[in-house]
């Protein structure tokens, strides 16, 4: 892919709600999903039928921040790329305009507030609006941006499936196939060891990976965050298992899950505006599981290999759907829209409803209910 940088052109007024919507810049932000790609070829495709030049942020808001970062993207930039995992433009977790990272003489990391400059760098380069393919943290920057004037719209994306506004978002069912997977191959090893394995994985405060994944593997333990589990339920669902000559179990944890009377495991806390990092809830599990079961346990954490690889093709077409309804956001200059599925429809909504409390699966719900109906212990 050949990507050409942009050249600045005089600055236009700065962030007022415009309807002219002529040149705009598109960036992933925050983690990957499976069909970042399939947006931004759908969105330059259609920019380019609608006459809208497009320019590209590469990680996230970096192409904002450092020089040199912004390219032009054609549609001959993105052939080729529909089938591709990642995002080509690249994707940063770190880049936050409004607590960027920065070294000090003495080596120490302080975060800066850097917004300014990117909003003079958006009008420099005459940008009418700012397109934000990411999660709910890149879209609270997005309202953040529009504070300081900048026409911004979103596109949702993350595996978690976490967003209130959207039905679904791309990357999921990616994460989930890939997490069934996983579980498929865990199952004959089990067998093979009379093991319980363990497998983790991710999702954050939300448990849909960890549910759809472990009913669609047929998992015999499911811990999501939304339903704390009892330790001892766990345990009698394994020893019941034994008792009836089963020689092997499956255990899916979500990695935000939460024995009832402990603490979620985190790798490192979040700070100056940025997440805390989720891991080892399998672990946990198995320290908990240890001594009070016959059988040998192994935990495996899927890790990032639910946000790699080839998107499915149902991430590629909502990647594509979202893709083409953006650029015609911008044709119709809706500033401070994002792009949602619901009812099986495109559509959009305002960009402050993908800030609603996060979506997170409902421990009474229909899901749950069909877990436990084919005997899955949820653990509480
Ligand atoms: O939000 C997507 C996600 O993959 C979560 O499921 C996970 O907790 C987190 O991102 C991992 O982030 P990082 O790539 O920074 O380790």
């Amino acid at each position: 892919m050949s990507l050409s940088k942009t050249t600045k052109r005089p600055a236009r007024s700065s962030g007022r709600r415009r309807t002219k919507i002529k040149r705009v810049c598109i960036m992933t932000g925050g983690g990957d999903a499976p069909g970042l790609n399939a947006v931004l070829r759908a969105f330059v495709k259609t920019c380019g039928e609608l006459g809208i030049e497009v320019y590209g942020s590469e990680d996230g808001f970096e192409g904002l921040i450092q020089p040199d970062r912004l390219v032009k993207l054609r549609p001959s930039s993105v052939r080729g790329i529909l089938p591709k995992g990642g995002s080509v433009l690249g994707c940063s977790n770190t880049a936050n305009p409004f607590a960027y990272p920065s070294t000090t003489r003495g080596g120490k990391t302080r975060y800066v507030d850097v917004s300014a400059q990117v909003v003079e760098r958006i009008q420099a380069h005459g940008i009418d609006a700012l397109v934000m393919v990411g999660g709910d943290g890149t879209m609270g920057h997005g309202r953040a941006m529009m504070k300081l004037g900048v026409p911004v719209i979103g596109v949702p994306k993350t595996i978690d499936n976490d967003l209130a506004a959207t039905e679904v978002t791309f990357g999921f069912d990616t994460a989930v196939s890939t997490a069934t997977w996983a579980i498929d191959a865990l199952h004959s090893t089990a067998e093979s060891h009379d093991r319980v394995m363990i497998v983790e994985l991710m999702g954050r405060y939300a448990g849909w990976i960890a549910l759809c994944a472990g009913i669609a593997g047929g998992a015999d333990v499911i811990a999501i965050p939304e339903i704390p589990y009892d330790i001892d339920r766990i345990v009698d669902k394994l020893r019941k298992r034994s008792e009836a000559g089963v020689t092997f179990s499956i255990v899916v944890v979500g990695e935000g899950a939460v024995p009832a009377d402990g603490a979620r495991a985190t790798i490192a806390a979040g700070r100056d505006g940025h997440l805390e990092r989720l891991g080892g809830a399998g672990a946990a599990m198995a320290k908990l599981l240890e001594g009070r079961i016959d059988h040998e346990i192994r935990v495996t954490v899927l890790g990032h290999l639910q946000r790699g690889g080839s998107p499915s093709s149902f991430d590629r077409l909502l990647g594509t759907r979202f893709g083409v309804e953006a650029a015609r956001l911008c044709k119709a200059g809706k500033i401070g829209h994002m792009v949602a599925l619901r009812g099986g429809e495109v559509i959009s909504v305002p960009l402050r409803e993908a800030l609603k409390a996060p979506k997170l699966v409902r421990p009474r719900g229909e899901l749950v209910r069909v877990a436990r109906s084919v005997g899955i212990e949820l653990g509480g």
